[in-house]
């Protein structure tokens, strides 16, 4: 069994993974200053004698050294996401993605961390039309947001090669499930949806609903961060220092339309009225691209990742837990 630092771990993917590697008989610490997460995610944890919960700041080095303190390995969730909250502040999204995601490395690297993983981001394919996403394709970043999750690429790159890290960036591709926040001005689509579908209000779809996204459920990414913690190096790569990103998502599409289709089929089974309720349709969203699809070959191949649940399960999930808990 390992101990693990989980930063972030009171947000929505950090929480999910706090709880599957506690099951595990892991040992957690979770380091977050709870901007975006919330204590009521971690709360059921707080008797278990494995689980530390440290409220803190990345951008404090000394918070994140004391955080990092006799853990073997660090899987890094802390940041602020949305595009449009980095387009209103970059300044505060550069000071937590990047200055803390540095901050993370070097605590990681005095402690002599066996493996650094951390969530990137398809945002990084920026203004490129290609696809299937490949990790080498790049484009132009289109936000704040998405520089900052690449210049955290280009960190670990460096971080490996001065120090001999072995880091491995996640890039996450719209990722949903229980726990991820419904509420405020940066809600992601789909809890956004369901809440307003919930409340019997008309959800906005922006554009024609052609847009499409490589809606990836909460459970495949969790085990791509098992996978990114454990897989043994020598099957990552020839040698013991690497620097990796892998796309991590389902490899599939869904546009808007079947997505607000599944969320108000699946609504419909627990309250029949939301059955007859129609979006709206508004204007296209400044710096969305029409598309994105990734391939998750390479994350295939070297960790042997197997996403379970496509998107239409993890809607169905996603649907039953929100009906439960809003
Ligand atoms: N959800 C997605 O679709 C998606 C897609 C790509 C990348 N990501 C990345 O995945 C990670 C987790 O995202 P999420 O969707 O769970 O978001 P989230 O907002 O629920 O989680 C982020 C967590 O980081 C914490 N945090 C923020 N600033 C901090 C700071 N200065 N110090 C300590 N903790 C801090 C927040 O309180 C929150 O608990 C983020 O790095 C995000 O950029 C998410």
């Amino acid at each position: 069994m390992s101990k693990i630092l989980i930063t972030g771990g009171a947000g929505f993917i950090g929480s999910n993974l706090v709880d599957y590697f506690l099951e595990r008989g892991h040992e957690v610490v979770c380091l977050d200053n709870l901007a975006t997460g919330f204590e009521h995610n971690i709360a059921h944890n707080f008797g278990n004698r494995r689980f530390r919960f440290l409220k803190g700041d990345i951008r404090d080095l000394s918070t994140c050294r004391e955080a990092v303190k006799g853990c073997d390995v660090l899987s890094h969730q802390a940041a602020l996401g949305s595009v449009p909250r980095s387009i209103k502040d970059p300044i505060t999204s550069n000071d937590v993605n990047i200055g803390g995601f540095v901050n993370m490395l070097v605590a990681a690297r005095d402690e002599e961390i066996q493996r650094f993983v951390y969530a990137a981001s398809s945002s990084t394919y920026g203004d490129s039309q290609k696809l299937p996403k490949l990790e080498d394709e790049i484009g132009k970043p289109l936000s704040p947001y998405a520089i900052t999750k690449y210049v955290n690429e280009l960190y670990a790159d460096v971080f490996s090669k001065s120090y001999g890290m072995q880091c491995i960036g996640l890039r996450y591709f719209n990722v949903f499930g229980r726990r991820q926040d419904p509420n405020g001005a940066y809600a992601a689509v789909i809890p956004l949806w369901v809440k307003q579908l919930m409340e019997y209000k008309r959800p906005v779809i922006n554009g024609d609903g052609s847009y499409s996204r490589d809606f990836t459920y909460i459970e495949n990414v969790i085990q791509a961060n098992d996978k990114a913690l454990f897989t043994p190096a020598e099957k990552i790569s020839d040698a013991s220092r690497f620097a990796e990103v892998f796309n991590i998502a389902y490899g599939g599409n869904t546009n808007l339309i079947q997505l607000f289709e599944a969320l108000r089929e699946n609504l419909a089974k627990y309250d029949e009225k939301i059955a007859g309720i129609d979006p709206l349709f508004g204007p296209v969203r400044a710096g969305d691209i029409p598309h994105s699809q990734a391939s998750i070959e390479k994350a295939k191949r070297l960790l042997d990742y197997q996403p379970k649940y496509d998107a239409r399960q993890g809607f169905a999930e996603a649907a039953e837990w929100y009906f439960q808990h809003l």
